[in-house]
């Protein structure tokens, strides 16, 4: 018998904690700020309706309905169709994997606030590149592992797989701390934002609308990637997420309920984050614009140098390390759980089995990143993983059902079991828009790539990249053209 969420809420709990993570801290609010700000939105929103949420859908009916992790549910679709399973799952592992190095940063900050007085004080970036990560200077130089992000790692795969162990039962009870627990604290840190000087300033660069931008493409391409990343789709998680569901579940209300919360938050924690810039802009008598930053540079300089500057610094760097510390653990196991919902449909062995291996390998394949030049390759597998990877997974995905299953097929049984029925919009929607839209986003993100190579990293470290993206699609064509012997029958009790 197969586990089941112990609520619906709870699967929605899930669904949310996966899909609200750092993604909606540190990249939502730059990506609004670089395009245009409150116009920046209309895409956004344009792209969570017509591109994300359909194809949350997708997932949570493929997995609801076939009760399969990633790789079965396609291989019921066409015996020769695993492979667009085993592509999400290897992008979930590898995600993960650095995913993981970054909450282990977030961790040695985390410590490091209970102190009246901060490190990092007068100096945010030699704190972080000096003295947390080392930093070498170039990729070429490894220089050996940093022993305590190390230990930091270590500690984070045990909260993970503390989580993961149990399945259903550890996951759903983990996720009533740390769905609501992040929320709070951004409240928090909001009213303790918004009482600071300037921070009217930032949140008025963050939302002042600037029409104009929405004629670049590149503003229409950076939503629709975003998308993508922020609903954790295209990584099998939703797929396996909604497996654990009874067929009977309404699919549309609950993927509606986990996209608009996803963008809700992210338009918070974009407050949040433009009141503390804000605020340091004007405590450095500097302009939005040049504090402004997106990624690691946001959470680990300029909020610390940020939160340094106001009164109970430590306090509130608690407040903030412990805010993505919670944010990230949920996103994280949620990729764990994705591969070992697959590895259980392959293997017989106990979850908390398949949950060891899992964590285990993937701290040891993670170690790569805690070395001295750690954060090198964790921005080019992130950025290779995040341009290509996801969006070949969501194309295939949609020409699977579009092309060969029949999104009709797909929706009569989505309208079978909720309240609100979809139109045949969407299958025009998987069937020919999506495919088009994400053909273009490959083939300009492919363009960009040769004709500016990577932030100028040598071919070698290019090439890493890639075969990041390259090995796991020859395996997947490598599956297709074996095929397993027989189609994977659909929903055995
Ligand atoms: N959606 C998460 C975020 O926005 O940070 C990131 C993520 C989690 C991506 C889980 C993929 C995933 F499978």
């Amino acid at each position: 018998m197969r586990d089941r969420w112990s609520s619906r809420t709870i699967f929605i709990l899930a669904a949310v904690g996966s899909a609200v993570g750092l993604g909606n801290v540190w990249r939502f609010p730059y990506l609004t700020y670089k395009f245009g700000g409150g116009a920046f939105l209309i895409p956004f929103l344009i792209a969570l309706m017509v591109l994300g949420t359909p194809l949350l859908i997708l997932e949570f009916a493929l997995g609801q309905k076939l009760q399969k992790g990633a790789i079965h549910a396609f291989q019921h679709v066409h015996h020769r169709l695993g492979g667009i399973g085993f592509l999400a799952i290897t992008a979930s592992f590898i995600v993960v994997v650095y995913y993981a190095a970054i909450l282990a940063w977030a961790l040695v900050y985390f410590v490091k606030s209970f102190t009246f007085n901060l490190p990092w004080v007068g100096d945010a970036e030699g704190y972080f590149f000096g003295n947390v990560l080392q930093l070498t200077d170039s990729i070429s130089q490894i220089g050996g592992v940093n022993w305590w992000l190390f230990l930091a790692l270590g500690v984070v795969w045990l909260a993970i797989y503390y989580c993961v162990r149990k399945g259903v039962d550890s996951i759903g009870k983990s996720l009533k701390i740390l769905v609501p627990l992040p929320l709070v604290l951004l409240g928090v840190l909001l009213i303790r934002g918004l009482t600071l000087e300037g921070s009217l300033t930032g949140i008025y660069y963050y939302i002042r609308p600037d029409f104009n931008a929405l004629l670049s493409t590149d503003l229409w391409l950076a939503a629709a990637s975003h998308v993508f990343f922020t609903l954790s789709i295209g990584f099998g998680i939703m797929i396996a997420y909604a497996s654990y569901n009874d067929k009977k579940q309404d699919i549309t209300e609950n993927s509606y309920i986990t996209s608009i919360s996803d963008a809700a938050i992210s338009l918070f924690a974009g407050f949040v984050v433009f009141a503390i810039v804000g605020y340091m802009a004007h405590s450095t008598a500097s302009t939005v614009a040049d504090v402004a930053t997106a990624g690691p540079g946001l959470a680990f300089v300029v909020f610390p140098q940020a939160l340094s500057m106001m009164p109970l610094p430590w306090l509130f760097s608690i407040l903030f390390f412990l805010t993505l510390l919670t944010l990230g653990l949920d996103s994280a196991f949620s990729m764990v759980e994705g591969i070992i919902v697959v590895l259980g449909d392959f293997f017989k062995a106990t979850h908390k089995k398949l949950a060891m291996i899992v964590c285990g390998s993937a701290f040891v394949l993670g170690i790569i990143f805690t070395t001295r030049a750690g954060l090198y390759f964790l921005d080019i597998v992130d950025h290779f993983l995040s341009h290509f990877g996801l969006v070949l997974v969501g194309l295939f995905e949609c020409i699977a059902i579009g092309w060969i299953y029949g999104p009709e097929k797909l929706r009569t049984y989505i309208n079978s079991v909720s309240d609100w029925h979809l139109g045949a919009w969407w299958d025009y929607v998987i069937k020919y828009f999506m495919p088009a839209v994400l053909i273009i986003l490959l083939v300009v993100q492919m363009y960009h790539e040769f004709t500016v190579p990577y932030e100028g990293y040598p071919i070698w470290a290019l090439e890493v990249g890639w075969l990041v993206v390259i090995i796991p699609l020859v395996i997947a064509i490598g599956m297709a053209l074996h095929g397993s012997k027989t189609s994977v029958k659909c929903c055995k009790k």
